[in-house]
Parts: structure tokens; C-alpha cells; sequence
């Protein structure tokens, strides 16, 4: 492991992926951290991220932050594309000028998913909801005026923090109530702790090779799969789950059918070792039953 002290600002600190990164903080003291959020640090303020990365003398910027409520976008445009496109562009003019490493988080979104093969990096995106395409035109604000920055697409993100996928399914299976779970939408479940670690790994690595990368956990599995592990190693076994199509369970933003990604560039220049996606599950299961 690199010991050379590090000066990292990390955006959107609440969400999964950022309680993730501070977690795995606590045992790297040599990596000095700045967490923000947007009380502290609001990303549609340009003035705000200016003089937050000009001032902080970082040397690194991970944004974690995003309008992640995919449905909601449909119907709130602007907000969505402030955050997930603006506020991309103000950290992007602001850390090329004070020449700080930027690390930002896209999505799987940003594909139409309709390819029978994992998306690779060269891949034209083609997104089919509001939250995909500014997530797009976010990666396209680094791609213009800080083409240094690493960009990492990543999909499915679970985590004992916050409300998601796994956290649901464990109530709505304890509750007893009958559960559909769509079995056409085939991805990867991910962990966001090792998305965190992934970040970890890049920042600790001697190179820095810019560009867009894609991480997941390994494997690929339906929501329906994914919901089926979730109880088995949760215990519940008398849940009443069923698989159900994506058209008989519409929702605001079209969902990609097929988004699994091809990890082989992010495993091939930043060495990052990924673990396959029920061993992280039963690792965030025992996390929650923890808590
Ligand atoms: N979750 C997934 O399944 C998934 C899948 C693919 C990619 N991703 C991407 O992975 C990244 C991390 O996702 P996540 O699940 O950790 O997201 P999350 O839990 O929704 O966290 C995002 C954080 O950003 C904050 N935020 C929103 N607007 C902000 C602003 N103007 N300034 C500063 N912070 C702001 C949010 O605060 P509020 O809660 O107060 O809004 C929240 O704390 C995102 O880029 C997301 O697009 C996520």
C-alpha cells in the first residue's frame, strides 16, 4: 500500500458510495480527507466549488454526489441536470485550474441496454431516461474541460447505509407480504464498499491513467436473482417472492434490459481486484445485521 499522504476533498459524503469511502478512511490515516456534502459543499454553487478546490490544496477530487432518484428525474429535469451535468462542469473548470486529480462516479444508465455482451468502455452510450442522459452530459463536462479525470461507471450500488435494494427486500420478505421482482432486467449487484476500495486503489496507485472506466462486482444476475440471494442469506425463507417482466411492473424512467460491464480495463491498469457479487452481498448482509 502507498503511504505518501494525500489530500482528498470527497462530494455527496452522505450517500452510499461517500459513508462507503469514509469507512474504509477510519484505518488510512495518511490519507488526510475532507468530507462534504451539500450543506458543506453544494455543487450548483460554481463559486462555492471554486474557491472549495482552489483554496483546499487537494489532490483529489471524488465526487460521489448525484441526483440518483432515476424516476423522479423523468419529471424534474432540471434539477437532475443541475446536479448531475452542471454541477460536474463547476468541478471540472475549477480542478484543472488548481491541477486536482478528479475520480467521478457515472452510471450504467448512460447505455440503452440493449447489447447481448458486456458494455466495454468503447461502447456508444445511448441513454433511454433523463437521469442516464445527464449523467452522460456530466461524463461529457470532463471529457471537455478536465479530459485528465478518471470516470468510473458503475451499477446496481447496495450498501448498509441508506435505503436501497437490499434493505428493501429484507423488510418487504420479513413483513410476509407478496413480493414481484422483475426477472428481465439482467445487471450486476455492487457493493458499494468496494467501489469505495476501487477509488482507494486508484489513488494509491503509483500511474494515474485518465479516462472512463467500468466497475461493478463480478457476475451478473436478474433484480429477481438478486432478490432471491438477499433472502436466503437473510434468512427469510418464507417470503412469497415471483419474478414479474419489466412491462407488468411499469416505472417513470425506462430502465436498461441489459447493463453487465466489461471490468477489464480498470482490472488491466489499476490492478483492481474484484470480488464476486454474493460474497460482497453476504459481507453487507452480516454489516446490517450488525448495525
Ligand atoms: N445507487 C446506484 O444504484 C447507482 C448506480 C450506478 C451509478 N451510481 C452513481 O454512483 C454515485 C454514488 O451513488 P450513491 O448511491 O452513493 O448516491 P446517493 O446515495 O444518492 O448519494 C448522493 C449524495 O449526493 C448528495 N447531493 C445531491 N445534490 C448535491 C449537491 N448539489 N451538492 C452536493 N451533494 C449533493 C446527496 O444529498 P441528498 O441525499 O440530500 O440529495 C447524497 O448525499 C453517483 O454518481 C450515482 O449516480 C449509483
Amino acid at each position: 500500500m502507498n503511504t505518501t499522504v494525500k489530500n482528498i476533498l470527497i462530494t455527496g459524503s452522505n450517500g452510499q458510495l461517500g459513508r462507503s469511502i469514509s469507512r474504509l478512511a477510519v484505518s488510512r490515516p495518511e490519507l488526510r480527507i475532507t468530507f462534504t456534502d451539500v450543506d458543506e459543499l453544494d455543487l450548483t454553487d460554481r463559486e462555492a466549488v471554486e474557491t472549495a478546490i482552489t483554496e483546499g490544496d487537494y489532490d483529489y477530487v471524488v465526487n460521489c454526489a448525484a441526483y440518483t432518484a432515476v424516476d423522479r428525474a423523468e419529471t424534474d429535469e432540471v434539477m437532475a441536470a443541475r446536479i448531475n451535468t452542471e454541477a460536474v462542469g463547476n468541478i471540472a473548470r475549477a480542478a484543472r485550474a488548481a491541477k486536482v486529480r478528479v475520480i467521478h462516479i457515472s452510471t450504467d444508465y448512460v447505455f440503452s441496454g440493449k447489447n447481448h455482451r458486456p458494455y466495454d468502455e468503447l461502447d456508444e452510450p445511448y441513454p433511454t431516461s433523463v437521469y442516464g442522459r445527464t449523467k452522460l452530459e456530466g461524463e461529457g463536462m470532463l471529457t471537455s474541460f478536465c479530459p485528465d479525470a478518471v470516470i468510473i461507471r458503475t451499477a446496481w450500488l447496495y450498501s448498509e447505509f441508506g435505503n436501497n435494494f437490499v434493505k428493501t427486500i429484507l423488510r418487504k420478505g420479513g413483513e410476509g407480504n407478496p413480493l414481484r421482482v422483475v426477472s428481465d432486467q439482467i445487471g450486476t449487484p455492487t457493493y458499494a464498499g468496494d467501489l469505495a476500495q476501487a477509488i482507494l486503489d486508484i489513488i494509491d496507485c503509483s500511474g494515474w491513467t485518465p479516462g472512463v472506466y467500468h466497475f461493478t462486482d463480478e457476475g451478473v444476475a436478474s433484480w429477481y436473482d438478486f432478490a432471491i440471494e438477499i433472502l436466503r442469506m437473510g434468512g427469510i425463507h418464507d417470503a412469497k417472492i415471483a419474478p414479474c417482466n419489466t412491462k407488468d411492473y411499469p416505472t417513470a424512467a425506462t430502465r436498461p434490459p441489459y447493463s453487465v460491464l466489461d471490468k477489464g480495463k480498470i482490472k488491466r491498469i489499476y490492478n483492481v481486484q474484484i470480488p464476486y457479487w454474493k460474497d460482497s452481498l453476504r459481507l453487507c448482509l452480516d454489516r446490517i445485521s450488525g448495525q
